[in-house]
């Protein structure tokens, strides 16, 4: 006979009768990220409150227009003008800061903090150039300060590190961690379309920030690996020492030329622990065509980890968008709905490593990185690959492969061996001065991620 079979499990739907007290959110800016979270929140109502074990709602919101806001929460939200009014309102139990920028936004997350508030931001800024004094005044109130929409938005990079590789030394982080880049390099590559074109696209679409100078010059990159660094090494986060360079004096011809020896161009996002120190850099990048991070297109993101007992681990996700974006909000809020109750010591610390634990390393200077190089020679007149090689060898560069440039204008595309950045430099300096060479000499620094 037949029976049906007995299920522990309860239905979503049933909370434990312990905790019912709903977490109480405030909100601080409803543009792309807040109205994103606040359409999640409300579709998945059921789904979140299962995995949280109580409700989370949104009880007020700051925002610039409120005609807008009030389309976007309706009725049953308050809503104010004033931030700070959300920071110290006595209701809230978690500000969820998503409008961006450093200052005041400073002022508004300390704020909260001092009124023992929890708080969740999606903003990489301020905590890549505030990031230590506000942990340190968030531990000083036993409050979590919670950042996973901060760093490649979909991907739950914060938590993979901060939890999930806890057993490990961790080597390397590196990826694409900018959405906005990555569309327009892929925009070039394969459609052919040009710069401006391709940003105005990225801008339409809501991937860009406030200022799209932050994306292609790299400092939006640079906010992000300098958040993952520290919580990878268990280092403060060192912003002012990221090497930033961004895609905005990227050439089509570089973008073709790389192609034409088998590579596509990428900003990568670079965290590489040495025996001296840590490499902190970003930097448009050559990664051979068959790598799994050369293949990562569009708005998407990827971060690989190089573990010593996990080995490679590789995460792939959008990079920009609302719900995108709110899917990390949301996840932060629903751990800090699990807090209730514990003490702030039982807690995952804010960067993965207790604050005792936490050790400076010193970022290594730009000449000490050691790798491959892509060189775009542009030559006064058509010379035979032996003839470069001659060349590059005369001053000091061992080439590994030495190509004519497909282009209308004679060029020579070259990679070179393993190459200190410093004798790089120096080899570009002399090369830019040979009569043999006619304009400016490109060079690129050639990477292998693995995978
Ligand atoms: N402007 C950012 C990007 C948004 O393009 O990646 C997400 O952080």
């Amino acid at each position: 006979m037949y029976r049906e079979p007995v299920s522990s499990l309860q239905p979503l739907h049933v909370l434990p009768p312990a905790i019912a007290r709903p977490l109480r959110v405030g909100m601080i800016g409803i543009g792309t990220v807040g109205s994103g979270t606040f359409r999640v929140l409300a579709r998945n109502q059921a789904e979140i409150a299962g995995r949280a074990g109580r409700g989370i709602e949104i009880v007020i919101v700051a925002a610039r227009n409120l005609a807008r806001a009030a389309a976007i929460v309706g009725t049953g939200v308050a809503l104010c003008d004033d931030p700070m009014t959300v920071a110290t309102h006595p209701d809230v139990d978690v500000v969820v800061e998503v409008a961006g920028g450093c200052d005041p936004a400073l002022g508004w997350v300390l704020a909260a903090i001092a009124q023992g508030k929890h708080v969740i931001t999606a903003n990489k800024a301020l905590l890549a150039l505030h990031g230590e004094q506000i942990f340190a005044a968030a531990r000083a109130q036993g409050v979590a300060v919670a950042y996973e929409a901060a760093v490649a938005v979909s991907i739950p990079i914060v938590k993979a590190l901060r939890e999930g590789l806890t057993a490990n030394r961790i080597e390397w982080v590196a990826g694409i961690v900018n959405g906005t880049t990555n569309f327009i390099l892929s925009k070039m590559r394969d459609e052919g379309v040009g710069f401006a074109a391709a940003l105005a696209e990225a801008q339409a679409l809501g991937y860009a920030e406030a200022d799209p100078a932050f994306d292609v010059d790299g400092i939006d990159a640079a906010h992000k690996i300098a958040l993952l660094a520290a919580t990878a090494f268990g280092t403060p986060v060192r912003f002012d020492d990221v090497q930033v360079e961004g895609i905005a004096a990227l050439q089509r011809a570089d973008v073709a030329g790389a192609e034409q020896l088998g590579f596509r161009i990428k900003l990568l996002a670079i965290a590489r622990r040495r025996e001296d120190g840590m490499e902190l850099r970003v930097q448009p990048a050559l990664l051979a065509a068959d790598q799994l991070m050369a293949n990562v297109n569009g708005a998407m993101n990827a971060v690989m980890v190089a573990a010593d007992a996990a080995g490679l681990t590789m995460y792939y996700g959008a990079g920009a968008g609302s719900e995108q974006t709110a899917s990390a909000v949301i996840a932060d809020l629903v751990d800090v709905a699990r807090l209730e109750g514990t003490k702030p010591s039982q807690r995952v610390p804010h960067q993965g490593f207790h604050c005792a634990a936490m050790r400076p390393l010193p970022v290594l200077p730009r000449g000490e990185v050691h790798c491959p190089h892509y060189l775009r020679l542009p030559l006064r007149a058509e010379m035979t690959v032996e003839a470069i090689a001659e060349l590059l060898h005369s001053i000091g560069l061992t080439p590994k492969r030495v190509l004519s440039a497909d282009t209308a204008r004679p060029a020579a595309l070259v990679l070179t061996a393993p190459t200190l950045q410093a004798e790089l430099d120096a080899a570009v300096r002399a090369l830019q001065v040979h009569p043999a060479v006619d304009g400016t000499v490109v060079a690129l620094r050639v990477e292998s991620l693995g995978g």
